[in-house]
């Protein structure tokens, strides 16, 4: 009687663990018939009712059938276990000695790219590349270019004032007169740099942005070494001859002053959108450098002279490569910065 129940019961058994489909199904099946309330515990049970002989037999019976299913479950978990290894394995598979894509290569920002050309031809003219801070003293930003406490042209160039009254730097011609009171005349030397104002930003304006700043002094220069330097530089960026012309302009720290205008490079000068119909682009500002200016610097204008230019280098950049809007230069954005 129980001999048969137990061989009905490892027949059961043995076919649930053959229809396991999977971990879970095999998993239910151990319950029923191994667990703790299962199928062969049940039959535990009833071995007290046995006599001694009996159930030494029977005990003997239930344990081998018992090993077997413990056995045939575990073999078949272990094979659900293997399916489930190498399925992830496919699945994540790599191949490991295939040659690595290499470091992404970094390349000059536009900016960086034109500040270096230009300090490149200016060096190869016995030009000085220098610089100097872009928290600046008020002094040097201003009162030494001519520019006094109540003049408007501090209005013009509005910035970040510090606690201590310091400033940062508008323009770089503070440079201008750093470098006249550390190496006096004759001097050449073009400052490139960033500068600051306190600007509404928008496509047009920054509130950072960056110029290259130029200084020649020596005996008896004209507006003519100056046109001369100019057009060099021009010619150098926009790798073309170029037609320039004078126009007054103002500035404090200049006498006389000029803005130079490029005839405009898309149209030739007969007019369109760039050049707003007038066929001239406005590029640099530049002068001759006022007395008062040489003499903050230490220098004694009775003997010498010399031109100065700020040269916008971000706007520079933007004409060079028809950028239209002035913050991509800032944004990081590897979208824009990988076509240089
Ligand atoms: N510093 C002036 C500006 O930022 C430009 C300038 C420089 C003009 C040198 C004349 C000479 O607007």
């Amino acid at each position: 009687m129980l001999d048969s129940t137990l061989s009905d019961i490892e027949a059961r058994a043995l076919s649930a663990i053959e229809a396991a489909s999977d971990a879970a199904a095999l998993e239910r099946a151990r319950v029923e018939f191994l667990g703790r309330k299962g199928a062969l515990a049940q039959i535990g049970k009833d071995l007290g009712k046995l006599s001694p002989e009996e159930r030494a037999r029977a005990g003997k019976l239930l344990n081998s059938v018992k090993q077997l299913l413990e056995e045939r479950f575990d073999k078949k978990q272990t094979w659900f276990e293997e399916q489930a290894l190498r399925a992830r394995l496919d699945a994540e598979w790599l191949d490991i000695t295939l040659p690595a894509p290499g470091v992404r290569p970094g390349a000059l920002h536009p900016l960086t790219q034109i500040q270096k050309e230009l300090e490149d031809l200016f060096t190869s003219l016995g030009f000085a590349v220098v610089d100097g801070p872009e928290v600046e003293t008020e002094w040097h930003n201003f009162d030494a270019l001519n520019i006094p406490p109540a003049h408007p042209a501090r209005d013009a160039q509005d910035t970040f004032w510090l606690e201590n009254g310091c400033l940062l730097r508008t323009h770089t011609s503070p440079v201008q007169v750093r470098a006249m009171e550390r190496f006096g005349a004759p001097l050449r030397i073009i400052a490139p740099g960033r500068v600051f104002r306190n600007e509404e930003v928008d496509a047009s304006h920054e509130h950072t942005f960056y110029q290259l700043e130029g200084m020649m002094i020596d005996r008896d220069v004209s507006i003519g070494h100056m046109l001369y330097f100019m057009k060099t530089l021009l010619e150098a960026i926009f790798r073309r001859e170029v037609t320039v012309r004078l126009r007054p302009g103002f500035f404090p720290f200049v006498e006389p002053g000029f803005e130079l205008d490029i005839q405009c490079l898309l149209c030739g000068g007969s007019g369109c959108p760039v050049c707003k119909q007038s066929g001239w682009v406005e590029l640099l500002p530049c002068g001759l450098v006022h007395p008062n200016v040489l003499r903050a610097g230490g220098i004694d204008p009775r003997e010498w002279n010399g031109f100065a230019f700020g040269l916008g280098l971000t706007r520079l950049v933007m004409m060079r490569y028809a950028i239209d809007d002035i913050r991509l230069l800032q944004s990081g954005d590897l979208r824009f910065l990988e076509q240089f």
